[in-house]
């Protein structure tokens, strides 16, 4: 699960910046919602998430971390193309459904760290 987030979380700071780099160059910000979140919610927000299951080898094991790992990917693919195509009129449905993914990962999450932190032998 680490490993996953650890991948994937630079990839989206890579096209994060690309994007934000051909905002700058343009001149046409009218993106930035959409870069903001795939940084925030793709890089630092996945990293994040990395770095927790690296630090509590134990709450990594779990099913359940399989499935919030998952979500959250599944989260920021689904939700920053969501932003791009309501900033741009083609509708809000997929930005919600995103951000509702987005939602569940993290209550998953929180319930992951109150059942393993604290616990013997949680941290690395
Ligand atoms: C090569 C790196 C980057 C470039 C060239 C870049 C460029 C930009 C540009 C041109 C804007 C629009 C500013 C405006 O219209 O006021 C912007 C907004 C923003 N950027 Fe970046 N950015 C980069 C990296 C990052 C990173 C790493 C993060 C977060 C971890 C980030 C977070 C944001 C946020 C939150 C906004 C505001 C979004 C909004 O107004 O909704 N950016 N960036
Ligand atoms: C389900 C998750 C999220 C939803 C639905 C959401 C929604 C929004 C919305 C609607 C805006 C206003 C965009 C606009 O004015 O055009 C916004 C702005 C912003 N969000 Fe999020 N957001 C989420 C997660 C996050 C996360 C995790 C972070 C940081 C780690 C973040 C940081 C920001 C920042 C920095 C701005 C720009 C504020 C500004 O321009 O003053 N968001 N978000």
């Amino acid at each position: 699960m680490a490993r996953i987030c650890w991948v994937t979380a630079p990839i989206y700071a890579a096209l994060g910046m690309i994007l934000g780099l051909v905002m700058a160059a343009s001149g046409d910000h009218t993106l930035a919602p959409a870069h903001g979140h795939l940084n925030l919610l793709g890089w630092v927000t996945i990293a994040l998430y990395g770095a927790f299951y690296t630090l509590v080898p134990l709450a990594a094991e779990s099913r359940l971390a399989r499935l919030q790992v998952l979500l959250a990917e599944i989260g920021v693919v689904t939700a920053v193309p969501g932003i791009a195509m309501a900033i741009m009129g083609m509708g809000e449905g997929l930005a919600k459904v995103g951000s509702l993914i987005i939602l569940a990962a993290m209550l998953l999450f929180v319930f992951i760290v109150i059942r393993t932190v604290g616990q013997p032998a949680a941290t690395a």
